[in-house]
């Protein structure tokens, strides 16, 4: 394989106070995904640190979402290596998955909770499928994990009763009802009002200050990215762009990264994806 290290890949590990004795918790190693003839991940390392937050910034379309999908396994790398826990994990069958999804809480993009389930069955509904838990351990369970997101009270509920930030909060209270070492969030605070944004910021603060929860972040909201991140990763064109604090990456001398921290728009520097060259990438991943 081409050499495609990160050229931040060392200063954003250093930046966050890791080192190199510090084993990560997820590592995607020289992942490339393509889907037809265009390049959505051109080979990404990325080494996730425990306990910290790391945010997955870049423009609609550059592949953060399906980065995510990689470190659950709904998604699987044409090339390239994902490992969780130092396992090699992209290799394993769909039902070897089972265990380390537990670990892994997904707050989904669209947030997606059953309609037709009242707010404490939506959060009882993962312990359901994966705990051999009494009906009121669940329920004890999912009212912790209410708690922690502040939506004790609105246990019967539907869905449809909730505003936009509740139905978040809820989602998220789903995704951690599991006790997960890691959170993936999805656009946390697309949608909602700067005080809301807020509160799902301190949420997602909390998780990681108390229970120590790996939180993995994606967002264009760059108040939430100062807010929230420890270390912060920025894609553009399939490949990682910049790497490091909030502070590092707003000296980086990339003109797409200066361009996309203060919003202007440059069509040419941030094209949603690469596009193949005929012939390339096919040879090399045979
Ligand atoms: N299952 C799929 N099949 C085909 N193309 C896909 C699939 N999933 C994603 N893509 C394409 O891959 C690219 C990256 O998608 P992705 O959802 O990761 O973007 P994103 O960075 O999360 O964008 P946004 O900020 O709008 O959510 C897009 O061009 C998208 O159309
Ligand atoms: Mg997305």
């Amino acid at each position: 394989m081409r050499d495609q290290t990160n050229r931040g890949q060392q200063a954003g590990t250093a930046a966050n106070g890791g080192g190199p004795g510090v084993a990560p918790i997820i590592r995607l190693a020289g992942v490339r995904k393509s889907f037809g003839a265009q390049v959505v991940l051109d080979g990404i390392d990325l080494d996730i640190e425990p306990a910290k937050t790391t945010v997955i910034m870049g423009p609609s379309g550059c592949g953060k979402s399906v980065t995510l999908k990689h470190m659950v396994g709904l998604l699987r790398p044409d090339a390239g290596e994902v490992y969780f826990r130092g396992r090699r994990v992209d290799t394993l069958r769909e039902r070897e998955w089972l265990p380390i999804r537990l670990e892994v809480g997904l707050l989904f993009q669209m947030g997606a909770l059953f309609d037709s389930m009242t707010v404490l069955e939506n959060v009882c509904f993962p312990l359901r499928e994966n705990t051999d838990l009494s009906a009121s351990a669940r329920v004890d369970r999912a009212r912790e994990a209410l708690e922690v997101v502040d939506m004790l009270g609105y246990d019967e509920r539907l869905p449809a009763q909730l505003s936009g930030g509740q139905r978040k909060r809820v989602a998220l209270a789903r995704a951690i009802v599991l006790r997960p070492a890691v959170v993936l969030y999805d656009e946390p605070t697309t949608g909602l009002d700067p005080v809301r944004s807020d509160g799902i910021n301190q949420l997602i603060l909390k998780l990681q200050r108390t229970l120590g929860v790996t939180n993995i972040v994606v967002t264009h909201d760059l108040t939430s990215a100062r807010t929230v991140a420890d270390r912060v990763v920025m894609l553009l064109g399939g490949k990682i762009a910049a790497d490091g604090t909030m502070a590092a990456l707003a000296r980086s001398p990339d003109r797409r990264v200066q361009h996309f921290l203060t919003g202007t728009y440059v069509a040419e520097e941030i094209p949603e994806t690469t596009e193949a060259p005929a012939g390339a990438g096919l040879a090399e991943e045979a």
